[in-house]
């Protein structure tokens, strides 16, 4: 489903309004939810929201897990780490126990780290399945860390990779596409003009995700929507 918000607070409100109602149906009937969260900046008005009355005193905190769907290999106080964001923004606001959310090791080296955060998230989720998985949308149509024409987007085996983006001059360690396509729901948030033409290329045919990673987004059995803002939708 794509879903037109009028602008980035409309967009933010109703992300956050559909991150409550999925945390708490995972929550009544399996008694946990686990949310994979997206980097970068789109999604950050949502989690200010999701961190403020009335959405933060709806969720009972103590049975969410939040993990990342992709993390930017620097430390954990580098003003690009997508962890660092998420705890400044959600995670040091509302009462999640440490112990529920689960950051990258970016202490060990990149192969070691995606290896080890592999470990986690299997041991998370044990026979299931991520309830939520946010992702964004690059202007070169990447999502996560699955950038064009690199492995990780046909990675068919393993859950969490790292690779070195040159274009980036940075190590990335990403969630990989049978992860992600594993998920209950799976929302892409896109917010802005500058979003239009990559929007479109990838909600229309042709189907290239090495191209177009965003294209490798396919959910097996989950729910896969777009809420973007009318900017965002102008093309
Ligand atoms: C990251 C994100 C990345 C992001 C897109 C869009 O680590 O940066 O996971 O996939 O979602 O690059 O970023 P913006 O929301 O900043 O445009």
């Amino acid at each position: 489903m794509i879903e037109v918000a009028p602008d980035p607070d409309g967009l933010a409100h109703r992300a956050a309004t559909r991150i409550v109602a999925t945390a708490k149906r995972a929550i009544t009937d399996r008694g946990e939810c686990v949310l994979l969260l997206s980097g970068g900046t789109t999604p950050q008005a949502t989690y200010a929201r999701l961190a403020t009355a009335p959405f933060a005193n709806q969720i009972d905190w103590s049975r969410v897990h939040i993990a990342l769907g992709d993390e930017r290999y620097v430390s954990w106080d580098d003003p690009r780490s997508n962890f660092r964001m998420i705890r400044e923004i959600l995670t040091s606001q509302v009462p999640i126990p440490v112990a529920n959310v689960h950051p990258v090791e970016v202490a060990r080296p990149p192969i070691e780290a995606a290896l080890a955060y592999e470990r986690t998230l299997r041991t998370l989720l044990g026979s299931g399945r991520p309830d939520l998985v946010l992702l964004g949308l690059g202007d070169d149509g990447h999502t996560a860390s699955l950038f064009p024409g690199h492995a990780a987007v046909r990675e068919q085996v393993r859950w969490v990779v790292a690779e070195e983006i040159r274009e980036q001059v940075m190590w990335r360690i990403s969630v990989t596409p049978p992860l992600l396509n594993a998920a209950r729901e799976v929302i892409f948030l896109v917010s802005g003009a500058a979003k239009a033409d990559v929007l479109r290329s990838v909600l229309e045919p042709p189907r290239d995700p090495d191209s177009l990673p965003a294209q490798v987004i396919h959910p097996a059995s989950g729910r896969l929507d777009w809420l973007v803002d009318a900017a965002a939708a102008g093309r």
